[in-house]
């Protein structure tokens, strides 16, 4: 059972917690840097291992944004050591991120990763950790689907632009269906923010549909 469930905007809670490279204070050990914590049902299984080699293979992609990568399931350190082993020496990929090892489940069970359908393994949990430790995204899948590793990468780079540009991004941000890759303003939430939408619109300061719905080209920045 869930101790607690966190939710966006909480501050990760301080933890510290047994790794493969040894251990790690959460989240103060990343201060600075994004963190993304997954965690997977169990080492020695296929889904999780395609979803490992996944993460590792986009790992230079996650550490170009400032991101650092951490797996954890409720297993012991020495399963997650023989399994990145083979992991290396039959598919030839070293998993080089920590992976927390859990073996009861309290770290787990803190996050809110073990859901009824599975309750002596954590389902797919993603937790979205920004440079100042608090909890910006959580996604949950179940264990027979394995993550779309695209859609996270895509997630953490649409917040780190929101945050830098105080701009929504709209649904399959950058390939939007409407506005392509431009970026909405927030709706006004008052008259005098809906006068001022209509005059940037009038100047060709944003481009609107309505006077809640605006946007603007992020090169124009
Ligand atoms: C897998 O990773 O292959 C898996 C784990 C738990 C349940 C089903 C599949």
């Amino acid at each position: 059972m869930n101790e607690r469930s966190l939710s966006i905007g909480d501050q990760f809670p301080e933890m510290t917690v047994q790794t493969t490279h040894g251990t790690k204070t959460l989240p103060d050990d990343y201060e600075g840097r994004w963190l993304i914590l997954f965690s997977h049902p169990g080492d020695f299984t296929p889904v999780c291992t395609t979803e490992f080699v996944a993460f590792q293979q986009l790992y230079p992609e996650f550490q170009k944004r400032g991101t650092e990568l951490m797996g954890l399931s409720i297993d012991q350190v020495q399963a997650h050591m023989k399994w990145t082993e083979w992991i290396e020496q039959n598919l030839g990929v070293p998993i080089t991120f920590p992976i927390i090892a859990d073996p009861l489940g309290t770290v787990a069970n803190k996050l809110g990763m073990v859901h009824k359908a599975r309750q002596t393994s954590t389902v797919r949990g993603v937790y979205f950790i920004d440079d100042k430790g608090m909890i910006r995204a959580i996604f949950f899948y179940p264990a027979e689907v394995g993550r779309g590793l695209k859609e996270i990468l895509r997630t953490l780079y649409a917040l780190q632009t929101s945050d830098h540009y105080h701009l929504a991004l709209p649904a399959d941000w950058p390939n939007n269906n409407i506005i392509g890759d431009r970026a909405i303003v927030p709706p006004a939430a008052n008259e005098q923010q809906k006068a001022e939408r209509l005059k940037q619109a009038e100047t060709g300061e944003v481009d609107c549909f309505d006077w809640w719905f605006c946007y603007k080209n992020l090169r124009k920045e």
